[in-house]
């Protein structure tokens, strides 16, 4: 039984406020948990409570969240059964009583949410992604994004992140090597070219560099593989993916896609990733057109038959969003961030209606993020094949890659790197 819920307010690798939550079983502490935060934010997630008082931290404190968890929600949550996940979770949405979670707060809710999970596997005395699910053995295939731009850095690529998968690894620990093989390869050429200040990294760890566009970061990365030995190819050891997240370098009024000075409608633009996938081998573009615009990610999915289009903004893991494009046939795989939803219940209802619907599901980090490396456990419990969880170069990427070598290590010879049948490895 629950016999109490705490909460407070720590900082994320941005350096701004978020929650954490604590929950007792029995009197002890049993789960703690951290919740991410988004910078490139879709439209439509839940929302984050922040008390808007400009005298701490420019209005981003949270400590309304915090006295939500430790008032109205302990209140209704003790007494409860920690193993009780779904009945728990549901609790908090009626409790909140909004569509995205505004009341209480999504932040709020998800803290409470993750540290149940994790209270409910220690007391059923098992890891997480166990607990959640006794048959997780996929070890993702990490997507590594190298070169960053967009929101997440200072510079003028429109581009968010640039992609390397290791597919051809045979094991998750060796896909972090090839990682930081390649990634070393790509800190010379880019210091030859523009010099050691452009080596400075964005919010999730790739290299913050001047180049613009979307051909020369593809040719660095081309480079920096073959440097560093590996080959690159669909059933070869590297292939390559986008995260464009187009929703935020595109016009709502014009309708126009600007890219390096030049503006495309949306035809256009899907040409320019055609021209691109039929020069590289493109695994995988998540959110290559604007966020509404569910006809247009119709159109890319049919044109790209080889390449998985993945809906961040497009979906926010809400199930009502991503019922609209699975009947379309709008993109074919779900990015899966817990905090767009706010409830681990609700997470995981997206991800299954992705799996009926022959949708992937690729888990994902925040940029902003905390060296809770709880996604790990999810991945695994979801055996879906895919995450996306920043270079592993900086502590809040590195407790994610870390955690996943602890459960490789832990499943031996039951461990199953997803490698090139990453879109479908169950
Ligand atoms: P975010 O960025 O966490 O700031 O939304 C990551 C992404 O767009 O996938
Ligand atoms: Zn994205």
């Amino acid at each position: 039984k629950i016999t109490d819920i705490r909460a407070r307010e720590i900082v994320d690798c941005r350096g701004w406020p978020t929650v954490q939550a604590d929950v007792y079983v029995d009197g002890v502490l049993a789960g703690r948990a951290d919740v991410p935060a988004g910078r490139s934010t879709g439209l439509h997630e839940a929302f984050v409570l922040t008390d808007g008082d400009p005298k701490r931290y420019r209005g981003l404190g949270v400590r309304k969240a915090v006295a939500n968890v430790e008032g109205e929600i302990r209140d209704a949550l003790v007494g409860l059964d920690v193993s009780e996940q779904r009945k728990i979770d549901q609790t908090m949405v009626e409790l909140d009583g909004t569509p995205n979670k505004k009341r209480l707060g999504a932040n709020a809710i998800l803290g409470v949410s993750l540290a149940v999970a994790r209270a409910g596997a220690a007391t059923a005395g098992m890891p997480l992604y166990r607990y959640l699910n006794p048959f997780g053995h996929v070890l993702p295939v990490p997507l590594m994004n190298f070169l960053n731009g967009g929101k997440l850095t200072a510079n003028e690529l429109e581009i968010q992140e640039f992609i390397i998968m290791p597919v051809g690894a045979d094991s998750y620990a060796h896909a972090l090597q090839m990682t930081t093989e390649i990634n070393e390869q790509l800190r010379e050429l880019v210091i030859t070219k523009y010099g050691i200040l452009a080596t400075n990294t964005g919010d999730e760890g790739g290299f913050a560099t001047p180049m613009k566009g979307i051909w020369e970061p593809f040719e660095f990365l081309q480079k920096a593989t073959e440097l560093a030995g590996y080959r690159v190819g669909f059933g070869e050891d590297v292939v390559y993916a986008l995260d464009c997240a187009s929703s935020h370098w595109h016009d709502k009024a014009t309708g126009l896609y600007t890219l390096d000075g030049k503006s495309y409608e949306r035809d256009g633009l899907i040409d320019l990733y055609k021209q691109v996938a039929a020069k590289y081998p493109l695994a995988s573009i998540e959110d290559p057109l604007d966020e509404e615009d569910f006809e247009g990610f119709v159109k890319v999915t049919r044109e790209l038959p080889q390449t998985q289009i993945v809906g961040d903004d497009l979906f926010v893991t809400n199930v009502e969003r991503l019922r609209l494009g699975v009947g379309r046939g709008a993109a074919n795989a779900m990015l899966f961030k817990v905090n767009q939803i706010g409830t681990l219940s609700q997470a995981f209802e997206s991800a299954e209606f992705a799996y009926r619907h022959g949708y992937g599901v690729q888990v994902s980090e925040r940029s902003g993020e905390t060296e809770d490396g709880l996604i790990s456990d999810l991945v695994v419990a979801l055996n879906s094949g895919q995450i996306k969880t920043g270079m592993p170069i900086r502590g809040e990427r590195t407790a994610k890659h870390n955690r996943l070598l602890q459960i490789e290590g832990e499943l031996g010879a039951t461990a199953q790197y997803a490698g090139h049948a990453f879109r479908r490895p169950r």
